[in-house]
């Protein structure tokens, strides 16, 4: 009987031990720890080394590293959603995303509706063309031409000031490169670093860039409107830049060392 007793204790005790592992496991899972606040992000994966699709269809680049490190040391865990560039910032003003991490400049015309980190990478605009262009060598040059651009992008900003251009727009950078390549179009004005990066990688062949210094911008985290989630997500930056995890990640993607970035704009 003693036994039986002993026996009925021991199953017990195992089942209660049991249970509690699934608990535990579901919950580091599932993210139901309350102390652990789940962020949606939007990203819009066309922009190589910014964020990408993997051919798994995992989201891979810059931004998506400095995303997940900002995380580890906020203490918030990071659902990516992906996005069309152009749809982001309604979206963060509807509240259907926490926040949004897609090499989005910090413009002050963006800044009316939506809020943004610190700066967390310092970018400019450039001009890419054929490589057999000879006669679009700067600004000046461009007027009167035909020129690509993303939609919603400041690239597309800019190229509205190029006197009698005359702009196409498209969803996504690798669109707009191939219009160049057939030769649609004249020139491409879009974010110097990916046109750059695409170009160094051999992804991007019969394309030079002629001018890429024509503006100074920087990317921010974007967020709804003075989002209760800016200041975690702005202390984990500075984290990063002076824990060396930045520097990491920015000799990484660039090979390179980053450069000084202003704690504001
Ligand atoms: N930096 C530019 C902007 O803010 C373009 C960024 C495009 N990013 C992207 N993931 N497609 O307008």
């Amino acid at each position: 009987m003693a036994e039986l007793i002993n026996f009925k204790w021991r199953q017990l005790i195992l089942s209660l031990g049991c249970l509690l592992l699934i608990i535990a496991c579901n919950s580091s899972h599932l993210n139901i720890n309350p102390n652990v606040k789940l962020l949606k992000v939007a990203t819009d994966p066309t922009f190589v080394p910014f964020e990408s699709q993997t051919i798994n269809g995992n989201l891979e680049g810059f931004d998506i590293d400095l995303m997940n490190a900002i995380a580890k040391v906020a203490k918030f865990a990071v659902e990516f959603e992906s996005l069309p560039f152009d749809g982001m910032i309604s979206s963060l003003q509807a509240h259907r995303v926490d926040a949004a991490i897609s090499g989005i400049t910090i413009t002050a015309q963006r800044l009316k509706t939506i809020s943004f980190s610190r700066p967390y990478f310092k970018a400019g605009l450039a001009i890419a063309v054929r490589q057999d262009n000879q006669d679009i060598k700067d600004f000046n040059s461009l007027k009167g031409k035909k020129i690509a651009v993303q939609i919603g992008s400041t690239g597309a900003d800019f190229a509205k000031t190029i006197p009698n251009a005359k702009i196409s727009t498209f969803n996504s950078g690798p669109d707009f490169f191939q219009d160049l390549l057939n030769g649609h179009v004249d020139a491409v004005v879009s974010d110097a670093f990916a046109t750059l990066y695409a170009i160094k990688n051999g992804k991007l062949k019969g394309i030079k860039v002629v001018e890429n210094l024509l503006t100074e911008e920087y990317y921010g985290i974007a967020t709804p409107k003075n989002s209760p989630h800016l200041d975690a997500i702005n202390k984990g930056i500075a984290t990063l830049l002076s824990n060396g995890t930045y520097k990491q990640i920015y000799q990484k993607w660039f090979n390179a060392e980053p450069p000084q970035l202003p704690d504001s704009l």
